[in-house]
């Protein structure tokens, strides 16, 4: 995880470095650190565990001049988080200064080779042992500075995405990458670095992304030049971003979180712009129809993914073999890439991931794509890893998502889900058009129907006032609401603190019943479906036992209403489509109790939005 940031131009470097830091800062909050070479020449770097407001407040006393910088935000992997740990870390002369986003898998060897060698380590990273290791070879070797980078990434296992600078260089920056995200923004006589594009936004829209074994070398009155491990010079493809500043702030909501929860009815429509045609009498995802062969002979549909992203998936599994009748299957990236997958040439695996940099969801595409299928990739950063490593996929278009606990992106990622099942099945004949147009002019309802949900959030927040004290939650759901009941709970648990088990409502009685007691809320989407009648049986077994029930009901809904303690109503939707609605009132709830409990809403302890480490 971790977020980089760099700065070469004609400005004070510190003053893009924290800004960039603040805007990276969702990526990983433990400690964060700065690196300049001084109007003096002299190469200082400041860190300070916590947050980059926490580094801001220590460095205030200090000399912050200069023109050249990186700076980090770190999520600990190799030691504890705190001052000495955190990036960037000096190489054993001072005369470098070395940022990291990943994991040395092999950094135990080289540290013991280097020590035997008579070198110190001030810090337990696995990162320190890159910045030693480059000196020692400049040293050893009499090398310059990108030499001694390349032969060094040639010794290193694992994942990095590196910047470094240097006392005896100062119009130079030295940046890598392999499986961390890096990009370079181009402006006029200057150059940023960042782990995204945010930070690089406000300053130039032209930016290049690096691939896998590129190194940058930003050097001051030179354009960018990008040269692989072999020193081979690769030509750079400049891209121009589509992100604009707004998107980055908070627009008058407390936090992002919030505001996130509030867009969905604009994000939704942004998904479905251009896809869904302005009759709603068709829908057409262009990766899907560029494609269409291969969906026609799909043998099956393994879907890849890790926490909301997974969840979503979940909902993607019951979309798929109900509209096109294709057997799917539904994998943690983690789990799948290491438990030797049988996979056929003719699957298709769709990988779903909002960043688009999670690891594991990254080695599982890999993997795939090994085997011999077809990748499938369904995101939401632009230019990303994913998308620009699968053979065709689908952007969800939410726009960047802030807060750590995912909201919009969960939403837009099953609004593409539906598309992609809608599109598969026209295609395939497994639908009648009748009813295609039918759940085309439902999905395209949609938008409408969120601002009918947003409606209620004081009504929500209401609820969660009587909540904010309880120890756990249950969340239970049926078809396609169980994986909105697993969504539901892992939202509360991520930003509350408080523990939450998302279950199958009839799954209850085979054990987590004995949980229930006057104490227990449980929090039941009972929707009007084709299992609405279990899942009124569900909420009895619940209020046999003294459970506090909080359902989510459709509009002018009377059975659950006489059984439950509290309703939240939803708009009546085609039921395909109720978790996106149903996820709305459980975004909120969370959100609420997390406020209530003074959490840090948008950047929940432990966590981190853009997961690159396994
Ligand atoms: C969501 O609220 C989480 N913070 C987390 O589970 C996330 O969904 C997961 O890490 C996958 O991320 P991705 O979608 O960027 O791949
Ligand atoms: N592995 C490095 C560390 O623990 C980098 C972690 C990160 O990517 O923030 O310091």
């Amino acid at each position: 995880m971790c977020g980089i940031v760099g700065y070469l131009g004609n400005k004070d470097a510190y003053a893009v470095l924290i800004k960039g830091l603040h805007r990276l800062e969702y990526r990983g909050y433990d400690s964060a650190g700065v690196a300049m070479l001084s109007a003096k020449g002299e190469l200082n770097v400041y860190k300070s565990k916590g947050k980059v407001a926490d580094l801001e407040s220590f460095a205030r006393s200090k000399d912050i001049s200069g023109t050249i910088g990186i700076a980090h935000t770190r999520w600990a992997t190799h030691g504890e988080p705190n001052e000495v740990n955190a990036h960037p870390h000096y190489s054993p002369s001072g005369n470098l200064a070395l940022i990291h986003n990943g994991i040395i898998e092999n950094y135990s060897v080289i540290r013991a080779e280097l020590e035997s060698r008579g070198y110190e380590f001030r810090s337990s990273t696995d990162t320190e042992v890159i910045v030693y290791l480059i000196e020692y070879i400049m040293k050893s070797n009499r090398t310059d500075l990108c030499t001694a980078v390349q032969l060094a990434l040639r010794q290193v296992v694992g994942a990095y995405a590196i910047a470094v600078i240097s006392r005896d260089n100062p119009d130079r920056i030295i940046a890598a990458r392999k499986s961390s995200p890096l990009v370079v923004g181009i402006g006029e006589d200057e150059f940023f670095l960042a782990s995204d594009a945010t930070p690089i936004i406000e300053y130039t829209d032209k930016v290049v992304y690096l691939n896998d074994g590129e190194i940058a070398v930003i050097s001051r009155g030179e354009d960018l030049k990008v040269v692989n491990l072999d020193n081979v010079e690769i030509t750079p493809e400049i891209k121009k971003l589509a992100m604009n500043i707004s998107q980055l702030e908070k627009g008058g909501y407390p936090h992002f979180m919030l505001k996130e929860i509030f867009e969905q009815p604009r994000t939704i429509l942004n998904c479905i712009r251009g896809r869904i045609n302005v009759e709603g009498t068709n829908v057409a995802l262009s990766g899907v129809i560029d494609n269409r062969e291969k969906f026609l002979n799909a043998r099956r549909i393994v879907i890849v993914a890790c926490g909301t992203s997974w969840h979503a998936a979940l909902i993607g599994e019951h979309l798929i073999e109900d509209f096109c009748r294709i057997p799917v299957e539904v994998e943690y990236a983690s789990e799948f890439r290491y438990r030797n997958p049988v996979i056929y040439p003719d699957d298709i695996v769709i990988a779903i991931s909002q960043s688009g940099e999670t690891a594991d969801t990254l080695a599982a595409v890999e993997l795939a794509k090994s085997e011999g299928a077809f990748i499938y990739g369904i995101c939401n950063a632009v230019g990303s890893s994913i998308p620009r490593t699968t053979d065709s996929g689908s952007y969800i278009h939410v726009g960047p998502e802030i807060g750590v606990a995912s909201t919009k992106a969960f939403t837009g990622q099953v609004t593409v889900l539906s598309m992609l099942a809608l599109t598969i099945a026209h295609q395939r004949g497994n639908i009648s058009e009748e009813k295609f147009i039918q759940l085309v002019r439902e999905l395209q309802a949609i938008p409408d129907k969120i601002k009918e949900v947003l409606k209620r959030s004081e009504e929500v927040k209401e609820l969660s006032r009587i909540f904010t004290y309880a120890h756990n939650f249950i969340y239970l759901g049926r078809g396609y609401n169980y994986p909105a009941a697993l969504e539901g709970a892992l939202k509360l648990k991520e930003i509350s603190y408080i523990h939450a088990e998302g279950y199958p409502a009839a799954e209850m009685k085979h054990g987590p019943i004995a949980l229930i007691d006057a104490e227990m809320p449980v929090v039941v989407i009972a929707t009007s479906d084709s299992i609405y009648e279990k899942t009124i049986s569900n909420i009895q077994e619940i209020k046999a036992r003294q459970g506090r029930v909080i359902a989510i009901v459709t509009e002018g809904d009377k059975a659950v209403r006489g059984i439950a303690d509290y309703c939240i109503e939803v708009p009546q939707v085609a039921e395909p489509f109720t978790p996106i609605v149903a996820s709305i009132p459980l975004q909120l709830l969370a959100y609420y109790i997390a406020v209530n409990k003074g959490r840090d809403v948008d950047r929940p302890r432990n966590l981190a939005k853009s997961v690159t480490v396994e």
